[in-house]
């Protein structure tokens, strides 16, 4: 429409036609941002910057119920949070003689159903089943006729060691494993990392970037579901087409060896409530994945991906996403060019940032 528009109209039209449009939202805008209702029309009738992110979280809830019917990808959500969801029952003060009552017979058929399929990851399913075993062991069966029911089909129909059992289900917070850094050292190492826009022109080790990869994947994430995936690039002249898609790159695009997506998947949501949760997951894992890279030998710069349907377009092109996924942000690495500059980049105070409300 936009390149249709360019070529019957002269340039001088589409700048008036242009001017035009952004009177109109300024004398439209306090007008429809003085009710929920009116802000709704506004963006349903004049305009459509939502759209694309609309239809992809639209797309994501009806992909959510094809993959669970499925189930024949590698991670099923409902299964994670309901596991999730029967792990917290159990670490409960005081722990409750019956619980999940509501949704325990919906997580049994999604863990059988995941047994049953071939491409579904094996610690997911281990996890899942050590989670049902301990539930069944801990809550009173007797008290319910479908607990009993169901107690039986999974003893017959599990596949649950008891090393699993040990590994994969709650524990005490004194076996965690204790920090040996001290929050000077923290501090210290935190400084490493710098958003870094010049880099040497070496290949970046993949193996590296999924050690990476690894650490951020201990992030943490609503219902333990990360909705996310990482889409590295370090293939020419692909690295250069995307990196040259973030507007913050301007200057230093054609200098990025490797350029990660970070790219948050709507299907693993049945309600639009939840509609924020792969911006929130995505960018925790983010900063896990940028602060591991360092111990690694590599730096990073985290590239912008503003709302711009012409460019969200053409990167879902190129890096072949469904509708319902979504780039959040780009990731520039590599390894640092020592004479390269770093922006100082003050930092607010922690007196700036806290509010303590009582
Ligand atoms: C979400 C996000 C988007 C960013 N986008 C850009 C960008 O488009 N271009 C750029 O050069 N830097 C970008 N940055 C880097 C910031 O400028 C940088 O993080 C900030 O100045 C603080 O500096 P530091 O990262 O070195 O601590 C971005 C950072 C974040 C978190």
């Amino acid at each position: 429409m936009r390149q249709l528009l360019k070529k019957i109209f002269p340039s001088i039209v589409i700048v008036k036609l242009k001017q035009f449009q952004l009177y109109f939202h300024h004398i439209l805008a306090p007008l429809f941002s003085t009710s929920p209702f009116l802000a709704r029309l506004y963006f349903a009738c004049f305009n459509k910057s939502y759209q694309r992110e609309q239809f992809a979280n639209l797309s994501g809830m009806v992909a959510y119920k094809k993959r669970i019917v499925d189930n024949a990808q590698p991670s099923n959500p409902l299964l994670r949070r309901n596991i999730h969801r029967i792990e917290k029952g159990l670490i409960m003060q005081p722990l409750k003689p019956v619980f999940a009552l509501d949704y325990i017979e919906q997580t049994q058929e999604a863990y059988f159903s995941s047994l049953n399929s071939e491409n579904h990851q094996h610690e997911e399913l281990l996890w899942a089943g050590a989670v049902l075993a301990k539930y069944y062991n801990v809550v009173n069966v007797e008290q319910s006729e479908l607990l009993t029911k169901l107690v039986k089909e999974f003893e017959a129909n599990s596949r649950v060691t008891a090393d699993a059992t040990h590994k994969f289900t709650p524990y005490k917070n004194s076996e965690l494993l204790r920090s040996a850094l001290s929050y000077q050292e923290f501090y210290d190492f935190i400084q490493v990392r710098r958003s870094t826009r010049w880099f040497k022109q070496s290949n970046v080790c993949r193996q590296k970037i999924k050690n990476a990869i690894e650490l951020a994947s201990q992030a943490p994430s609503a219902c333990n579901r990360q909705p996310y995936q990482f889409y590295v690039v370090d293939k020419k002249p692909l690295v250069s087409k995307v990196s040259k898609l973030a507007i913050g790159s301007s200057g230093f695009a054609d200098n990025i060896p490797t350029i990660v997506a970070v790219v948050g998947d709507y299907s693993f949501y049945e309600h639009e409530r939840d509609r924020h949760v792969i911006y929130i997951d995505a960018s925790l894992a983010a900063m896990q994945f940028m602060q591991a890279l360092p111990t690694l030998g590599l730096s990073s710069c985290p590239l912008n991906w503003p709302e711009l349907a012409v460019q969200d377009k053409k990167i879902s092109k190129l890096l072949k996403l469904a509708d319902y996924k979504r780039v959040i942000m780009l990731i520039a690495v590599g390894e640092a060019e020592e004479e390269g500059g770093i922006p100082f980049s003050q930092k607010k105070t922690s007196e700036q940032l806290t509010q303590f409300v009582e």
